[in-house]
């Protein structure tokens, strides 16, 4: 045994453990197998089930339902027909049932821990103190937010029915992420918990029973891949939330591409740890066991690459190893353990094979002494250090406790390093210099970005990703647009909503195609030949010759030829993108000085009104000029929030632009719809290449000339005309594309989706719906500052 002094000497903790028992019982009691929660029911355990096991023994905990297609359906039609009165029920009411969930986890906390640690492998400490408050703390913020909604959220009505996909790292957080917002604004879902990890979904299935949600509100289903494929195939499912890796991510975005489900997508990370020569490199320590040795590193957002100034990074590193030293890993339930299991023994290989490959490119890697426990599955904290930065561990999300670290010299080059990735989950910055970290933070392309901490999240701050880190926010007002929709029609989110609104193929295609045929026009009689004018490009600012040499013709109503535009092709989309990247410096220039410039643009625009008459109907240049006003007014008025997020902080939601948007406008009305789609986006920071109206191209081609006289930088707005089902093609599939808006069919709107999901860029399609372009709310609504921008949200701590 050992003696007192010893204990003094070594500082060793005694072992802490949490009972299991309550947890156990409740297996028990259920026979360890369970079935599936569908309107408001519990089914038999399937003819089909698997296992969850104890990642900290290895051995089963109980028998899992695999949720068939058919269940799914039934699961679908049970959240259809109970959505319509839950909506109904009014903000007050739904206030009062999410109010009285986040009751039931509170007084189910201790044993909600337990059952999370005992499945995920996840220390007690963290499923106690981290997992389950937060999981409360949502059910409390969007009870408020379901009070508020109907004043918070004017003219926007629930989306629906939502099928929702979630991981297997916080298993019940995530859920609560998920259920949450939902359940808040008037919608209804149904839920696959990781297979994996499904125990407290199914725990939490039974708290709707007893705190009397309606039956058919909520509905979980458990299963693995498969049953996650036949939610997102569902055809009467409205959204699709998912939480998981980048692939499935992708898988879902080609599967869902056309079929005018609304779509959000939290993905994968490699989220850069900053650390400046001045930080406090014990605080820093400290942050880099909460970025990558919280929860074994599994989180999503951790903190992987640390990223140190040069200067310090030797003592960084040796403060670092000591600490590792002293981690304690081992069982889960053990109350003074600060690393538990990893989840599966897929997940351990995955771990175990990416470390090797980091050793064999030439990396150097370091472990602590101590060895893990045999039984379950284990793996140590894990530096590695002169890692090259192209280095498949520094650019693959391994998802387990490894940390790699590299040195940068200066501000701009841990700028440049931070951005090195394709992924922009999250970013931590740790300096004394809140000049300094403000200056770097907006420079950062990540959904989050905490200074001088890591790893904090709240349900009142946004939470996701920029980049292949996917889109869409969860967490703050930002994350109640995912679940609701603007009430008429399809217009303004580019669907009807649920059944009533599948797409219908667009006239306007017809037309299109003819713009581009190449039958010989008639040509119209006329006294004098007219001058001829070369039709061009404009790209970079500069009028440029289409690439192929060639022009189309355009014709008018009656089939009579008015002008001709250039033959664009994928050349010319790429030059614009490339002219379009470089125009980057028009974000940084002041809201002001952008407004400035779209007024000059309005002012050019109406004294050049008596040259529009090509494809340009009366009154639509007056309206362009309005149009145009709008959206130099909102440019320095669209701000960002302060989120109250209850911390010494402060949590500022800023708006930033995507980066370069395509624009395929809508065919009509060609000059106000081609100002109404670009205006916004310029307004908000974006640069744009804009694919003009194919039926009416000419007006697109006189506007240019109006931007090359307001100031406007080069680059900033580029116009290709030509075919544009081949252009917009290209530019859908342009990786240096973050963002295409596609006003136009439904064949033409899935097309863009499908190719979009290569570098997951953002989409904003119609799917065949016609817009009134005329009416300021469909064609000027907040709408469109909402799709021109995301939200980074920068967490400042204040205090000493
Ligand atoms: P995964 O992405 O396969 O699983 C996440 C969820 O998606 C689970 O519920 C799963 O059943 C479901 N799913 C799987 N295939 C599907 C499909 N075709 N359609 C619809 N749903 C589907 O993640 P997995 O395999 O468990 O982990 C693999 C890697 O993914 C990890 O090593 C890690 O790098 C990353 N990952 C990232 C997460 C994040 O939060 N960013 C969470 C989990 C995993």
């Amino acid at each position: 045994m050992t003696s007192i002094p010893e204990i003094f000497d070594t500082l060793a903790y005694g072992p802490a453990p949490e009972a299991a028992a309550p947890a156990l019982a409740w297996l028990e009691q259920h026979g360890r197998r369970f079935g599936l929660f569908i309107g408001g029911a519990w089914t038999q355990p399937g003819s089909e089930t698997f296992e969850t096991q104890n990642p900290a023994t290895g051995k089963p905990l109980a028998l899992l339902t695999q949720a068939s297609e058919a269940d799914v359906d039934r699961a679908v039609r049970a959240a259809r027909a109970a959505q319509p009165g839950w909506a109904a029920l009014g903000g007050h009411g739904r206030a009062r049932h999410l109010y009285a969930l986040a009751r039931h986890v509170q007084k189910q906390s201790r044993f909600f821990a337990v059952l999370e640690s005992l499945d995920n492998g996840k220390p007690i400490r963290e499923s106690r103190d981290i997992d389950v408050p937060l999981v409360a703390r949502h059910f409390y913020h969007h009870a408020g937010w379901a009070q508020l909604m109907e004043r918070e959220l004017p003219g926007r009505v629930p989306v629906g029915v939502i099928g929702q996909i979630i991981p297997w790292n916080f298993p019940l957080l995530m859920l609560a992420w998920k259920i949450a917002p939902a359940l808040a604004t008037g919608n209804t879902v149904v839920l696959k918990p990781a297979e994996f990890t499904s125990l407290t979904a199914l725990r939490f299935a039974e708290l709707c029973e007893e705190a009397g949600i309606p039956p058919g509100v909520v509905n979980i289903i458990t299963g693995d891949g498969r049953t996650g494929a036949a939610i997102v195939a569902h055809p009467d499912i409205d959204k699709i939330a998912f939480t998981g890796s980048t692939d499935v991510g992708r898988i879902i975005r080609t599967a869902t591409a056309g079929s005018g489900k609304k779509l959000s997508l939290e993905l994968g990370g490699k989220s850069p740890f900053v650390v400046f020569q001045d930080a406090d490199l014990d605080s820093v320590v400290e942050g880099v066991v909460d970025a990558i040795w919280f929860n074994q590193g599994q989180v999503c957002c951790a903190g992987s690459r640390i990223l140190v100034q040069e200067g310090v990074a030797d003592r960084l590193i040796a403060k670092l190893k000591a600490r590792m030293e002293a981690l304690r890993l081992g069982d889960p339930l053990d109350k003074a353990v600060d690393m538990g299991a990893i989840v599966a023994p897929v997940q351990l290989e995955r771990i175990e094979g990416l470390v090797r490959q980091g050793q064999e490119e030439g990396a150097s890697m370091w472990q602590p002494s101590w060895s893990c426990p045999k039984d379950g599955w284990f793996f140590p904290p894990t530096l590695f250090t002169e890692v090259s930065p192209a280095a498949t561990i520094a650019q693959v999300e391994i998802f387990g406790p490894v940390v790699v670290l590299m040195n940068f010299r200066t501000p701009a080059e841990a700028v440049e390093l931070a951005n090195n990735t394709r992924f922009g989950l999250a970013a931590s910055l740790w300096t004394e210099s809140i000049n300094l970290a403000l200056d770097i933070a907006p420079q950062l392309k990540a959904g989050t970005v905490w200074i001088n901490c890591t790893n904090v999240f709240d349900a009142a701050s946004g939470f996701g990703g920029y980049r292949e880190s996917g889109f869409g926010r969860e967490g703050g007002k930002e994350g109640l647009r995912e679940y609701v929709r603007w009430e008429k029609g399809g217009q303004a989110d580019g669907r009807t909503g649920g059944r009533n609104g599948r797409a219908k193929a667009s006239s306007k295609r017809r037309r299109e195609s003819s713009a581009g045929s190449s039958a010989r026009p008639p040509v119209r009689p006329s006294a004098l030949p007219a001058i001829d004018r070369t039709p061009k490009l404009y790209i970079g600012g500069k009028q440029a010759r289409p690439d192929s040499g060639y022009s189309m013709p355009v014709l008018d109503q009656a089939g009579h030829s008015i002008g001709e535009v250039g033959h664009g092709n994928r050349k010319d989309i790429r030059n614009a993108v490339e002219a379009a990247h470089k125009a980057s410096e028009w974000a940084r220039m002041t809201a002001h000085q952008r407004a400035q410039v779209l007024y000059y643009i309005a002012e050019n625009l109406a004294a050049r009104a008596t040259e529009f008459s090509r494809g340009v109907s009366p009154g639509e240049v007056e309206l362009a000029v309005e149009r145009i006003y709008t959206w130099a007014a909102w440019t320095d008025k669209y701000d960002g929030l302060v989120h109250h997020t209850p911390y010494r902080n402060v949590t500022l939601a800023m708006p930033e632009p995507i980066g370069v948007l395509g624009i395929v406008c809508p065919d009509q009305p060609s000059l106000l719809g081609l100002v109404s789609a670009v205006m916004p986006a310029i307004a908000m920071g974006n640069t744009a290449v804009v694919i003009p109206s194919p039926v009416a191209p000419l007006a697109a081609i006189d506007f240019y000339q109006v931007l090359d006289t307001s100031d406007l930088p080069g680059g900033v707005v580029n116009i290709v005309t030509g075919p544009r089902d081949e252009l917009t093609s290209v530019l859908a599939a342009h990786d240096d594309v973050d963002g295409i808006w596609y006003f136009g069919g439904a064949e033409g709107s899935a097309e863009v989706e499908r190719l979009s999901s290569g570098n997951m860029k953002r989409t904003w399609v119609s799917h065949g719906h016609d817009r009134d372009w005329s009416d300021p709310r469909e064609g000027a609504g907040e709408e469109f500052l909402e799709q021109a921008t995301q939200v980074k949200n920068i967490w400042i701590p204040y205090g000493e």
